[in-house]
């Protein structure tokens, strides 16, 4: 729980992410400030909220100590935002995803910011030094990218740009700790980070596969959602190959001769279009029609399943 002295948090763009992180933030009993250039947006945003918090305090997924109520009274919309800004100790900017506009916003902040605040980017994939770069501040800046829905995916990738301060780095990482999540130190700015890097690894092996006709598009799926993916919930991959074998060293001697004959097979990067997107998608709708109706209702038998699952992995005590 955050102590009465600590400052709060400003959300900047009250959209899908600015939401779920206002929504932890007041979890972990942190006042929030939710700004938009929207004034309709800081409303709608205020309104689901409450929604979504008396929904999950009924289905008894509610996070934090506070009940739901409590937890509303910490977050307010506010249409300044330098009177949003004044006094906080950290801002999570969360705009979409387009350069200009962030480097826009990130120009206004490094204005009326004071040394002591921590400036957030949830940016899935701009790179810290195109986002930071040349401002005033930037050693109290850094990617905070959550993971959608952040309310029940906890990791926070934490990617520095190379000025940012450790003692900042350090700082977001305990406020993550403090709200429930579970962040990680990416050490260096890279393309993708870590997260899109697997996913995309995965993603182009699976298109391969379909693509040379060895697999259907659903089979593939199934692989992991019934195979890989029910281990990867609770262990990666590199404890994987550790208690595959009698430890990891053990795992290398056995299988990486397998391992760099297989991947050795790996095609080149997929096109991702012509008959193979027509396959998939064909596969993908007979399961899931891509109307706006079906899709919704498909995330939010997702979003249930990842509830349930992350109530699971609170109850099962770690090693
Ligand atoms: P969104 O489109 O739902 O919300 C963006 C909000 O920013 C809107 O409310 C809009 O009115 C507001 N906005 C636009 N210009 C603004 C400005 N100049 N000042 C203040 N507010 C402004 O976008 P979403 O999905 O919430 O994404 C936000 C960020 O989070 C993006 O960088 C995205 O890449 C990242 N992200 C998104 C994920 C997702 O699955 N949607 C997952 C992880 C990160």
């Amino acid at each position: 729980m955050a102590s009465p002295a600590a400052g709060g948090v400003v959300i900047v763009g009250s959209g899908l992410i600015g939401r779920s992180w206002a929504m932890l933030f007041a979890s972990g009993g942190f006042k929030v400030k939710l700004y938009d250039i929207e004034q309709q947006q800081i409303t709608d945003a205020l309104e689901s909220i409450r929604r979504e918090m008396k929904f999950l305090e009924m289905s008894g997924s509610l996070k934090g100590s506070l009940s739901a109520e409590q937890q509303l009274s910490l977050i307010s919309g506010c249409s300044n935002l330098t009177e949003a800004v004044e006094g906080a100790m950290h801002i999570q900017e969360c705009v979409p995803e387009n350069l200009e506009m962030k480097q826009k916003i990130f120009a206004q902040l490094d204005r009326i910011a004071d040394d002591g605040v921590i400036i957030g980017s949830s940016s899935s994939c701009l790179l810290p030094s195109k986002l930071f770069t040349g401002l005033a501040h930037v050693k109290q800046c850094i990617v905070a990218h959550p993971v959608n829905p952040p309310y029940y995916v906890p990791l926070v990738e934490l990617v520095p740009h190379p000025e940012t301060a450790p003692a900042t780095m350090d700082r977001t990482y305990a406020l993550m700790r403090k709200i429930g999540q579970s962040p990680v130190r990416v050490l260096k700015e890279i393309d993708g980070f870590v997260l899109n890097r697997l996913q995309y690894a995965i993603i182009s092996e699976a298109w391969r596969l379909v693509e040379e006709e060895i697999v259907s598009p659903n089979d593939l799926d199934l692989v992991m959602s019934d195979g890989l993916g029910m281990r990867y919930a609770f262990i990666g991959p590199l404890e994987t190959m550790h208690l595959n074998a009698e430890g990891v060293i053990s795992y290398c001697e056995r299988y990486s001769e397998g391992m760099k004959r297989v991947l050795e097979t790996f095609g080149p990067v997929p096109e991702f279009s012509g008959a193979t997107v027509e396959k998939v998608n064909e596969d993908m709708c007979m399961k899931v029609p891509d109307d706006p109706v079906h899709l919704a209702s498909r995330r939010q038998w997702r979003d249930d399943c990842l509830m349930k699952l992350s109530r699971l992995k609170h109850q099962i005590q770690p090693q």
